[in-house]
């Protein structure tokens, strides 16, 4: 046993060295700056739209629930999709040997010592991006090795490539992220896929759109699918637009799910500073205007109680930078409440309109399908649920406007914890944990719709 691993080090020795020079500094200057889906730079800013704004058709409220899983498209090469070829045991490439550097190694690859990090010896588990997650290769983490390491992962043995740089074979790579909203069964580049698969190699989903904007294809790729990474919580990978992280927490990594373990007002005796006096009350940026879930009425009939200064596409007012976090400051001056108002109302589906203005003394009144009470600590935000009508809501406002103490009492859970919204990084931390688990079993996805889209999973916005 021991002999083995000896015997392994010593023959990936010579290759750890290129393998680090490859993938520890392949990463040019620009990609350092991680460019995360919610705009952010750098945990800064960055004046793109949130794409989730973007894409649309009116959502189909969906039914598919009930309906069998269509298994007659033919994908690929065999009739039940991709068929999965080889065997687990690791091939015998070394990076060395190969003409080409770039090539992936097989994995029997050991980072031992050398690699510079507190693992232990394991095989480093090499994880490709399939296709871009809009215009981010990488899906706003990095590739490389150095992502994994930087980020204080509990398991740091992995690591992370784009399809095209270097040239990656699929067979050699451990597991596979595929971007949901690009995919299609019939593109060409699949079938490579059809052909390569090993059993060993793990399909992953990766979805942050509500079912109700993005077209679902999902149906083209039965028994494709081993894990998912996406806003639900219950996801194999939950990777959520944000999350809260407790004040004291030592290290860069905590593990999403367990986020309101801490108990409430111990960590910090903190007194807050009393809420910079503001003249606005209530402000949204908006760039969609007609949603699935139908907020547009119900800011509608809320404005007819309360001032509600509509910012972007869809009212009189603008931010230069539109949801830049320029824009998100402006907000922080000006007002005390923001309209979090999701585009769908599905399980779960809690956006960076809730988590952006977290960061800023700015309360969001949230209207969405999640159980906000697993999303965010108690007592940070205002859940239009919670009220019969608009105008129970705006004369609540207006009750808080006047009484700065019961105002200020929304921040108290800044005292505990502090947002954070880079998750794609913690959400490679524990996939490169569970890959790196033997005892993790083979699972497969029959189908996705109905776990996605299905019955129950989204719902009407009722009538105000
Ligand atoms: C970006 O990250 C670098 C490296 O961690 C840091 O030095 C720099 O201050 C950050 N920039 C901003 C604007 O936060
Ligand atoms: C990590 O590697 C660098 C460069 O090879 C070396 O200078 C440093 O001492 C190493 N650190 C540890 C903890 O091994
Ligand atoms: C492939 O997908 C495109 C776009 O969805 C579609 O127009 C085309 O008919 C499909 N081709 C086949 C062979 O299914
Ligand atoms: C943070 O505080 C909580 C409550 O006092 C405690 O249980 C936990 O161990 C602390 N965590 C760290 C990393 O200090
Ligand atoms: C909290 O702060 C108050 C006032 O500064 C102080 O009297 C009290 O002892 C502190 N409590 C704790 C648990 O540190
Ligand atoms: C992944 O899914 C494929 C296709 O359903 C399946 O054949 C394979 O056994 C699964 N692998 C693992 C490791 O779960």
């Amino acid at each position: 046993m021991g002999g083995r691993v000896v015997a392994v080090s010593l023959l990936a020795a010579t290759s750890v060295y290129i393998l680090h020079a490859v993938l520890l500094d392949e990463v040019p200057a620009s990609y350092t700056r991680v460019r995360d889906r919610s705009g952010s730079v750098n945990g800064t800013s960055c004046s793109s739209p949130t794409t989730s704004e973007t894409a649309g058709s009116p959502m189909t409220m969906s039914n598919t629930a009930g309906s069998t899983p269509k298994t007659t498209k033919t994908v690929g090469s065999s009739p039940s999709g991709f068929k999965t070829v080889g065997s687990t045991s690791s091939t015998t490439k070394t990076v060395g040997s190969t003409p080409s550097t770039s090539k992936i190694a097989g994995s029997q690859l050991t980072l031992g010592s050398s690699a510079n990090t507190s693992t232990p010896a394991r095989p480093v588990k090499k994880i490709l991006f399939w296709n871009r997650f809009f215009n981010a290769g990488h899906y706003g983490f990095g590739v490389g090795r150095r992502p994994f390491v930087n980020m204080g992962c509990p398991i740091d043995s992995c690591y992370a490539v784009e399809r095209t740089r270097p040239r990656v074979s699929t067979e050699d790579v451990d597991a596979i992220i595929f971007h949901g909203w690009d995919l299609r069964a019939n593109a060409s580049e699949l079938n490579e896929l059809s052909t390569s698969r090993q059993l060993h190699q793990r399909y992953v989903l990766f979805l942050l759109e509500a079912p109700g904007v993005y077209r679902s294809r999902l149906e083209d790729f039965p028994h494709f699918f081993n894990w998912t990474m996406t806003y639900r919580i219950d996801s194999d990978i939950y990777r959520p637009y944000g999350f809260f992280v407790p004040l004291n927490s030592s290290s860069a990594y905590v593990d999403v799910r367990k986020t309101f373990d801490v108990p409430w007002d111990v960590l910090h005796n903190i007194t807050l500073a009393p809420a910079p006096s503001k003249r606005g009350l209530v402000a949204w940026f908006v760039s969609r205007c007609k949603t699935p879930s139908q907020r547009e009425s119900y800011v509608k009939e809320l404005g007819k109680y309360i001032k509600v200064n509509v910012y972007g596409k869809c009212g009189p007012l603008n931010c230069a930078g539109r949801m830049s976090e320029e824009c998100y400051r402006m907000l922080d001056r000006k007002y005390k409440f923001y309209l979090s108002f999701e585009n769908s109302l599905c399980r779960d589906y809690v956006t960076e309109k809730l988590f952006a203005v977290m960061q800023y003394r700015v309360v969001p009144i949230v209207y969405g399908g999640a159980d906000y009470k697993t999303i965010a600590p108690p007592g940070s935000y205002i859940d239009t649920r919670d009220f019969a009508s608009p105008k129970d809501l705006a004369e609540y406002l207006k009750r808080l406007d006047a009484n700065p103490d019961e105002y200020n009492e929304y921040f108290r859970w800044k005292e505990t914890y502090r947002v954070n919204r880079k998750p794609m990084s913690h959400a490679m931390c524990k996939l490169c944990e569970i890959l790196n688990d033997p005892l993790q079993p083979p699972k497969s996805y029959a189908s996705m719709q109905e776990w996605y889209s299905g019955l129950g999973v989204c719902h009407r916005a009722s009538s105000h």
